[in-house]
C-alpha cells in the first residue's frame, strides 16, 4: 500500500521540478507575454494574449531615402495591413535618433520594434532600453555588435558571404567572356569593412575573383565613408586619381549604391558600358539604372528580397508578440544575379514591383 501511493507521488515531484527547472531556463522572451512556441496553433483557435488591433509595431531604418529601406517599410506596411495591426516607420540615421524613437515608441504602446541600425556597435544600448520598455526586437540587414561580438538577437539579414562571392562571379565571367586583357583591367571594390556584413559581401567577392586567379594587386580598395551613391563616388574619384594606367574596370560594392557611385565616377573620367562592368547588390536602384534607354557601366545585381525583410519581420514579429511564437534566432535571405534584361521581370515575378 505504502509503495503504491509513494511511487506515484515520487513521479509527480519529479515532473513539478523538471517543469519548474525548464520555466526557469526559458528566456524572458519565451516567457511572456502569451504561450509557449508549441502551443501556437492552440492558441489562435482560442482568444490570443494581445488582440492585434492592441498592438503597436515600430519598424526603424538607418537610411530612410534608400530604396531598399522604403520597400522594407512598404513590405511591413503590407503586413500590417494584413493583420490590422498599428506600424510604426521610423528614420534611425544616428544613435540619438534611434534612443529617442525608442522612447516614443514606448509612450505609443509598443509591444516591439525592427530595427536596422545605422551603427552595430548600438547594439547593447539598444537592447537595455528595449529591456527597460519590456519591447521585443529583431535586428534586420545589419547584426548587432558588442565589444566585437555578434549579439543573440534575433536577425533577419542577407547570406552576405555567398551574396559577395555571387557578384564577384557575375564580374568575372563578364569579364571573362569581353575576353578584356588582364594587364589593362583593374578591379574597383567600394568598401565599408566597418559594417560586417558589408565586409563579408566584398571580401566574398574579392575571394572568388582572386581564386579565379586575377592578379591580386590588381585589386584596389576604396573605402566609402558613408554607404551612398555621393559616397561611393567620392572614394572611387580619388582611386582613379591614383591609378591613371587602368583602361577597364571591374566595380563591385556592398550594395548597388556603392557600385552605382563608381560607375558614375567612372563616367566622369571617361569610361563607359564598353569599360566598366559593375555588378551590385540589391535590385531597386539597379533597375531605375536599367531602365535608362541607353546601356550604362551597371552590368548587373544580385536580387535580394525586401518582402522578406519587410513582410516576413514584421509578421516574425507580430506571432511573437500575440501569440508568443518567438522567431528563428538567425534568418538569411538568398539572392538572384540579374541584368538589364532580367532584372524587371524577374522582381514582377518575385512580387517586389507594384
Ligand atoms: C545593409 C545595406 C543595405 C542593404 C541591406 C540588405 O543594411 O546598407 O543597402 O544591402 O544591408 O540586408
Amino acid at each position: 500500500m505504502r509503495s503504491r501511493t509513494r511511487i506515484p507521488l515520487l513521479v509527480g515531484l519529479v515532473a513539478a521540478l523538471i517543469s519548474a527547472t525548464l520555466a526557469g531556463c526559458k528566456g524572458e522572451s519565451q516567457r511572456e507575454p502569451a504561450a509557449p512556441a508549441e502551443a501556437g496553433k492552440a492558441v489562435s483557435s482560442g482568444s490570443p494574449a494581445v488582440k492585434a488591433s492592441d498592438v503597436t509595431i515600430g519598424f526603424l531604418v538607418k537610411q530612410p531615402e534608400e530604396p531598399w529601406f522604403q520597400n522594407e517599410w512598404k513590405f511591413a506596411d503590407e503586413c500590417a495591413k494584413k493583420y490590422g495591426f498599428k506600424l510604426s516607420k521610423m528614420g534611425a540615421e544616428n544613435g540619438e535618433k534611434v534612443l529617442a524613437n525608442i522612447d516614443a515608441l514606448h509612450s505609443q504602446g509598443a509591444q516591439g520594434f525592427i530595427i536596422c541600425t545605422p551603427d552595430v556597435k548600438l547594439g547593447p544600448a539598444i537592447m537595455a532600453k528595449a529591456k527597460q520598455y519590456g519591447m521585443k526586437v529583431i535586428a534586420v540587414d545589419d547584426q548587432f555588435v558588442d565589444k566585437g561580438k555578434f549579439m543573440d538577437v534575433h536577425y533577419m539579414g542577407i547570406a552576405a558571404r555567398k551574396i559577395g562571392e555571387m557578384m564577384g562571379q557575375a564580374a568575372y565571367d563578364e569579364f571573362k567572356k569581353r575576353n578584356w586583357p588582364v594587364d589593362e583591367t583593374g578591379v574597383c571594390v567600394v568598401t565599408f569593412d566597418t559594417l560586417d556584413t558589408a565586409r563579408e559581401r566584398t571580401d566574398g567577392a574579392v575571394d572568388v575573383i582572386t581564386n579565379a586567379g586575377f592578379p591580386k594587386e590588381r585589386i584596389f580598395r576604396a573605402a566609402e565613408q558613408k554607404t551612398d551613391v555621393p559616397g561611393a563616388m567620392e572614394a572611387t574619384l580619388s582611386l582613379l586619381t591614383q591609378h591613371p594606367e587602368i583602361k577597364r574596370w571591374l566595380a563591385v560594392s556592398m550594395n548597388d549604391e556603392g557600385v552605382l557611385g563608381a560607375v558614375r565616377a567612372m563616367e566622369q573620367r571617361g569610361f563607359n558600358k564598353d569599360t566598366i562592368i559593375g555588378v551590385g547588390i540589391g535590385g531597386t536602384t539597379a533597375l531605375a539604372e536599367f531602365d535608362k534607354p541607353e546601356p550604362t557601366g551597371f552590368f548587373a545585381t544580385c536580387l535580394i528580397n525586401p518582402y522578406r525583410h519587410g513582410f516576413e519581420t514584421s509578421e516574425m514579429m507580430f506571432k511573437w508578440i500575440t501569440e508568443g511564437i518567438e522567431p528563428p534566432k538567425t534568418t538569411l535571405t538568398e539572392a538572384q544575379v540579374v541584368t538589364r534584361d532580367t532584372c524587371r521581370k524577374v522582381m514582377t515575378e518575385q512580387g517586389l514591383l507594384d
